[in-house]
């Protein structure tokens, strides 16, 4: 079987590189000329575990390519990938597709053959209807299918999470456009993996509720923290306590500084317009949206808490950057807000994370020290603010930090340091939802 993938970014090219690995042909179409170039000379864009290996192989095996031409890409495939990005539309929150569109129209005028084009892209519902009608439209004399085929992959775990994911959604049709996808995904046949068979709109809101959904839970999460703070409770106990209700369900409840990431803030974004546009309005996705955003913007007031009410040229240590640990991406990372917030007080911030570095400088104030390790960003420093929870910061000793540090604050948004040993070593210790 032969497929195309048209975009080569993170969704694009974990997908290709994981159908190419269960052995389909597979062309990734990337329009950036500069981007395509560093794919052709093995390089990989993106920071992600496993998927520069997987890449590699596949294209030593000749079982991923990269063409130049779209034309070449889509040539004699089944099924054509539509994989490109879909950012927030500035003004009005709502998923911009103009890139979506355009793709999908350079295929329409290219096609030759019948086939099947798929959205993988997260896009509002609706959208699939419209691909079919430019298909009507332009292409009458093809029998061209359109499917919805949401993906589910977090960052970090790509590849685990595709090879291996708890289901595969299939907004289809027709029976062809069904089998096409059917036979695509049959190697997880064999792990049981259940395929749920829908309408296109049906697909395409699976999407948008899934993602609309754990992020509601991980601020419901966030809010009993800012409660347990009141009343002397332990949310890591409640998460517990409350996950183990199959019910409920034990993941997505660990509470932190607020969701960020490419997905979980446009999407809710985008899910609340459209159910406001259908004149069904979310009060839930709303507030989640409001919750999440506020307590982003109040991270820097709780470090201002902690040390005392006054950051003024205290130095900061700032301990991980990207939005969450293994991907050096920085899109709506909460530790944006935390540091812009800091350094308008103020401070001076020494910050480290282990991949995020590059990404992060163009979009921090100029004052802030990116340092080469986190002892670099400790040394000196009047406190220490853990945001992105990378297992090198959670093996810092109490004494280490007292051998590195000047004084004796530690923030930590993610609950990852055991609160006795810091205080016996005699660090004012805050975290999220602990009692003192
Ligand atoms: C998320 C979903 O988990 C994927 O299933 C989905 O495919 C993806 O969005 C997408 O729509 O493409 P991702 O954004 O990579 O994946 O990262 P997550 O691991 O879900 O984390 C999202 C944010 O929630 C992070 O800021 C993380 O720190 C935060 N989080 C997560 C918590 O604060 N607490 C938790 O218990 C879990």
């Amino acid at each position: 079987m032969r497929i195309a993938i048209i975009g080569g970014g993170y969704v694009g090219l974990v997908s290709g590189a994981c159908f190419a690995e269960f052995g389909v042909e597979v062309a990734v179409y990337e329009a950036d000329p500069t981007k395509r170039q560093m794919l052709l000379e093995g390089q990989i864009p993106i920071y992600e575990p496993g998927l520069d290996k997987l890449v590699a192989g596949n294209a030593a095996a000749g079982r991923l390519t990269f063409p130049v031409k779209l034309q070449d890409a889509i040539e004699r495939a089944e099924a054509i990938f539509i994989a490109v990005g879909t950012p927030t539309r500035r003004g009005d929150g709502h998923a911009d597709l103009t890139y979506v569109f355009a793709a999908v129209e350079q295929v329409l005028k290219v096609l030759d053959h019948p086939a099947v084009i798929v959205t993988k892209s997260t896009v509002p519902v609706g959208t699939g209807r419209k691909i079919l009608e430019m298909v009507r439209e332009l292409r009458p004399d093809l029998a061209v299918e359109v499917a919805s085929n949401p993906e589910f992959l977090r960052e970090g775990s790509a590849i685990t999470d595709f090879m291996r994911p708890d289901r595969v959604v299939v907004g289809a049709e027709s029976d062809r456009a069904r089998e096409v996808l059917r036979q695509l995904y049959r190697p997880l046949y064999l792990l049981e993996t259940p395929i749920v068979f829908t309408g296109l709109e049906t697909a395409e809101l699976i999407k948008y509720a899934a993602n609309g959904f754990l992020a509601m839970k991980i601020t419901f999460i966030n809010e009993m923290a800012d409660l347990c703070e009141k009343v002397g409770a332990d949310v890591n106990d409640v998460a517990r306590g409350i996950g183990l209700d199959g019910r409920i369900g034990k993941k997505f409840l660990h509470a932190g500084p607020g969701f960020g990431g490419s997905c979980f803030p446009k999407d809710t974004l985008a899910l609340m317009r459209i159910a406001e546009e259908a004149g069904a309005p979310s009060r839930l996705v709303q507030s989640v949206v409001a919750v999440n955003d506020a307590r982003k913007e109040g991270l820097a007031a709780r470090v201002v808490a902690a040390c005392g009410g006054d950051v003024q040229h205290k130095v900061i240590a700032v301990l991980g950057l990207a939005f969450k640990p293994e991907t050096d991406d920085m899109r709506e990372s909460p530790a944006l807000p935390l540091i812009r917030g800091l350094v308008s007080r103020g401070a001076r911030i020494q910050a480290f994370d282990p991949e995020a570095i590059q990404t992060a400088r163009p979009l921090l104030p100029e004052s802030v020290v990116l340092t080469e390790s986190s002892a670099e960003a400790l040394t000196g420093a009047d406190a220490l603010v853990l945001i992105t929870e990378w297992n090198e910061f959670r093996v810092l000793a109490p004494a280490r930090l007292k051998e590195l540090m000047r004084g004796n604050v530690v923030v930590d948004f993610r609950n990852v340091y055991d609160p006795a040993p810091l205080r016996a070593a005699g660090f004012s210790y805050a975290s999220i939802g602990r009692p003192e």
